[in-house]
């Protein structure tokens, strides 16, 4: 049983990532969602949040807002991939389920003081995780893990030539994270761009006997031409639910100790992560950085999950 908080950015592939965990009770106690300012504004991904979470029917759930702008950038969003809602395609109705209070910030803060053993996930920006370590720099140590949709290698950029989305966003706070001495692991577009959501896949979702699939399938329709017009490909990538496969079942993924740095001062090349594969420097290994997926392995374990939902 891992217990964890996933720190999100909803986002169509958030959300599927999202479904996953919250389809996974045996495996993951999810202590709390912490809604973060990325792909749209943060009034946005909190609502999405609450919806999915009522999607799922795990109303046990709590859910927080975080942090609505990165640490010094200006917020970049990504309306052109996930629609002016961040969740357009589904129609999902206003949620109802409540927001906690207490900041997100301060809930990571707390937790971490108080609950051993916790991973902590993140699908967007990691503005909140870094405001989290700034604030209270003790909690570092007690992380057991963390799991990021985060950076790339090989595979360049999505947001720029050289930057995958979530570093661009708040690059600082990237700096701050891989820089902590945190036990990191990235799952950036090296891993993700393997589990592409192929048309046939989409079929699979839209034909499961309960609400979820088709409504999944609705999610990344309405979120895949971005990157089919970009790659040509038959599907798009389906980023952040790797971060959940990757706890679910690890034999999935295929990763490396290397240094991970972030470009933070450079315009041209802002948010891309230099990954030390070869060893040129003496820049110490900060993450396990998954540079492979089994993407057939990896939607058996997803189409299970999900037909476990409502
Ligand atoms: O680059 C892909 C990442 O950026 C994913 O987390 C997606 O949801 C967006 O946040
Ligand atoms: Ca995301």
């Amino acid at each position: 049983m891992r217990k964890i908080i996933i720190d999100t950015d909803p986002g169509q592939d958030d959300a599927l990532a999202l479904l996953l965990a919250l389809a996974s009770p045996d495996e993951l106690d999810i202590l709390g969602i912490v809604a973060v300012a990325g792909n749209v504004p943060l009034h946005h991904t909190l609502n999405n949040a609450r919806k999915i979470v009522e999607l799922s029917g795990r109303t046990d759930i709590k859910i927080y807002a975080g942090s609505d702008r990165p640490l010094r950038q200006t917020l970049v969003t990504a309306e052109h991939v996930h629609g002016a809602t961040g969740l357009d395609g589904p129609d999902l109705p206003e949620p109802t389920h409540p927001v906690e209070t207490q900041h997100g910030v301060d809930f990571i803060i707390d937790t971490l003081r108080n609950v051993t053993d916790v991973t902590l996930v993140t699908l967007g920006p990691l503005t909140d995780i870094a405001k989290a370590f700034q604030q209270a720099p003790d909690i570092i140590s007690k992380i057991r893990e963390m799991v990021m949709m985060l950076g790339a290698w090989r595979e360049l950029g999505n947001v720029t030539p050289t930057a995958e989305f979530n570093a661009y966003v708040d690059p600082e706070a990237v700096d701050i994270v891989l820089n902590s001495g945190a036990n990191l692991t990235l799952l950036p577009l090296d891993a993700t761009h393997k589990v592409q959501s192929t048309q046939d896949r989409l079929q699979v979702l839209r034909d499961m006997a309960n609400r979820t699939g088709p409504q999944a399938a609705i999610m990344l329709k309405a979120s895949e031409a971005f990157d089919i017009k970009k790659f040509g490909w038959d599907g798009a990538p389906l980023h952040d639910p790797c971060t959940i496969a990757y706890l679910l079942k690890p034999e999935l993924f295929t990763g490396r100790a290397v240094n991970v740095s972030v470009e933070t001062q450079s315009q041209l090349t802002l948010g891309m992560t230099v990954v030390d594969w070869y060893r040129a420097t003496d820049r110490w290994p900060n993450a396990n950085f998954i540079h492979d997926a089994e993407a057939v392995g990896f939607y058996d374990l997803l189409f299970e999950r999900l037909r476990r939902l409502p």
